[in-house]
């Protein structure tokens, strides 16, 4: 069986579990995929080895939110890995989960191995802002553990898309410094894809052999192809990598139906 590992993100998990963003409860959507997860791996389908959660984990940062968040994942949070989104807040991440959050850099990104695959967390948090931005003593420090790891094939993850989804809206809102992140993925032909959030909808482009993909949100979900913010009907979803000797399949996974 080959290995597996999840991405969730968009969580906008709110203080309040009977709040809903966009009309749907996001806490309750959660829990609904969780579920699901839960599932699939007590009926032995799935095996994961991470969790990767790309950010947006609350939509109010609050400290009682990323509590809540860190309960949720209960027995499974040793397999979690995190970096935040615009709606995050590093300190806060630093304060609830401070066993999932390296402490040798300011970001909150990680490096980890499994199955001969490098897989990287990236962190594009603003201050304050929508956009995104690696910046470029994170990007050295990619490099640099690209360089340490070339014969690993390596997934990296991102909360905000290094292209356009075709948006106008969500493209004003992107990753600022995407070139010179591409620059990396493109000169290191040991990456192989770029998965993040953010625009809450499934997305997926291919240039030369590098997969660029985007996993729908836990909770509310954006319609693709907009000038302007439009919700889409679709229900909740994630996704999930298989990882082969030198090769990945990965799917979006969605719940039946729209939640509550
Ligand atoms: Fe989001
Ligand atoms: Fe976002």
């Amino acid at each position: 069986m080959p290995a597996q590992i999840l991405q969730l993100t968009d969580l906008h998990l709110l203080a309040d579990p009977e709040k809903t963003l966009k009309g749907v409860r996001t806490r309750d959507s959660l829990i609904e995929v969780l579920q699901l997860i839960r599932e699939r791996e007590q009926s032995g389908e799935w095996n994961f080895e991470y969790i990767f959660l790309t950010g947006d984990l609350t939509h109010d940062e609050q400290l009682a939110t990323y509590e809540a968040l860190r309960e949720l994942l209960g027995d499974w949070l040793p397999r979690c890995r995190l970096i935040p989104g615009n709606h995050d807040d590093r300190a806060l991440i630093r304060k609830v989960f401070p066993e999932l959050v390296s402490s040798s850099t300011g970001f909150i990104n990680f490096s980890v191995e499994t199955a001969g695959w490098r897989l990287i967390g990236l962190d594009s948090h603003v201050e304050g802002e929508l956009y995104g931005r690696i910046g470029s003593a994170q990007l050295e420090w990619l490099s640099s553990e690209l360089s340490t790891h070339v014969r690993q094939p390596t997934i990296l993850f991102i909360h905000h898309p290094p292209v356009s989804v075709q948006s106008a809206w969500l493209d004003r809102i992107g990753l600022r410094d995407a070139e010179a992140l591409n620059e990396v993925a493109r000169s290191n032909s040991q990456v192989r894809a770029i998965s993040t959030g953010h625009v809450h909808q499934e997305f997926s482009e291919n240039f030369n052999g590098l997969q660029i993909l985007t996993t729908p949100s836990t909770g509310v979900q954006f319609l693709p192809r907009q000038d302007e913010l439009v919700c889409d009907q679709l229900p909740p979803g994630f996704r999930i990598f298989h990882l082969f000797e030198n090769a990945f399949e990965s799917v979006v996974i969605r719940l039946p139906e729209i939640p509550g």
